[in-house]
């Protein structure tokens, strides 16, 4: 699907969890040509500042209604300048982008959904079209494993819980559910419950990511996990978003992967992950969470 811009327009938005919004946006050409997992560049902006436009998931795509939705924390000047967007106000959005999660084959058995953070954003709409088409079964099949500093940077039951899908919860802090990380939960709960997944999404911060991916190699479930990186173009152009890729190119050099162009929907296996691990954070790389 070709990318484009479209002239998009807010309709609300909503304080949904701590410096959490959600935000609707009309904008029915981008609502009909995105994919769950996809991302799109949106101009945060009135004047010149700031420059860049900002990547976001799509956290719900409403083709009928021509809706698209944004799940965003307030981090800095551009999602603080979006929190205070009034309905009415038309924004800029760049897409769709990236290559989006492929659902699984039907009758493919249980699936697990990792979130870390605002990492929920774009599992939202993947899970909803699991529940709509995916091959999962009943929605208890969908085990959906989210983590967080603290309660109250969690959604709320009703956007989950209520889905009928099975939900653990875990906080950094211990106010919400098991009190550890959520690659720990995800290792206890399989293992109690002797879980068989046949797939595993993920979306997080990257140091969630690493033990994510590590489980799934070691589980030999196949996985997709949404990586993130800086991102000043989002479309290739500036080879800003590089990760070092698992497989050396035919001259054995190390050769990078894009997470705007070959992504941001990768599989375990696809990263060196020891490498971003032991040479810290690249600057190209941000750990959100
Ligand atoms: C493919 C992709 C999809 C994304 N989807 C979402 C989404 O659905 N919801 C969402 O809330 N965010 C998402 N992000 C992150 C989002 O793009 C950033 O939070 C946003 O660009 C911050 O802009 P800002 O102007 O508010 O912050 P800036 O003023 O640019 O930065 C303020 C501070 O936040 C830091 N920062 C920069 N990038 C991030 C980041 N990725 N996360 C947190 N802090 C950051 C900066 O280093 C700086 O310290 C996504 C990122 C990518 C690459
Ligand atoms: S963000 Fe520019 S190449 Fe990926």
């Amino acid at each position: 699907m070709q990318k484009f811009l479209e002239e998009g327009r807010v309709l609300e938005q909503q304080e949904v969890a701590r410096q959490t919004h959600r935000l609707r946006l009309e904008a029915p050409r981008m609502a009909g040509a995105a994919r769950a997992g996809q991302f799109f560049m949106l101009q945060v902006r009135e004047g010149m500042d700031p420059l860049l436009r900002r990547p976001f998931s799509f956290h719900r795509i409403l083709p009928e209604e021509g809706i698209v939705e944004v799940l965003y924390r307030v981090v800095g000047k551009g999602t603080w300048w979006l929190s205070r967007c009034a309905p009415g106000t038309p924004l800029s959005l760049l897409g769709p982008l990236g290559n989006g999660f492929e659902l699984p084959p039907i009758a493919a058995g249980p699936v697990v959904v990792v979130a870390g953070g605002i990492g929920i954003a774009p599992l939202q709409e993947l899970i909803q079209q699991l529940l709509a088409k995916g091959g999962v079964g009943r929605p208890a099949d969908i085990h959906l494993f989210y983590g967080a500093r603290t309660g109250a940077e969690q959604l709320p039951e009703n956007l989950l819980e209520d889905l009928g899908i099975s939900v653990y919860r875990s906080t950094d802090d211990g106010s919400l559910g098991y009190g550890g990380f959520v690659t720990d939960l995800l290792r206890r709960v399989v293992q109690e419950k002797n879980l068989q997944p046949s797939q595993l999404y993920a979306c997080g911060p990257l140091a969630m990511q690493y033990h994510v991916a590590r489980w799934a190699l070691e589980h030999k479930v196949p996985s997709q996990l949404s990586l993130e990186s800086l991102m000043a173009c989002g479309i290739g152009a500036c080879l800003g978003c590089a990760l070092p890729a698992a497989q050396a190119d035919a001259s054995s050099q190390d050769h990078y992967l894009h997470v705007c162009k070959d992504g941001p929907i990768f599989g375990a296996e696809s990263i060196q992950w020891h490498k971003i691990q032991t040479h810290g954070a690249p600057p190209t790389i941000f750990l959100y969470s």
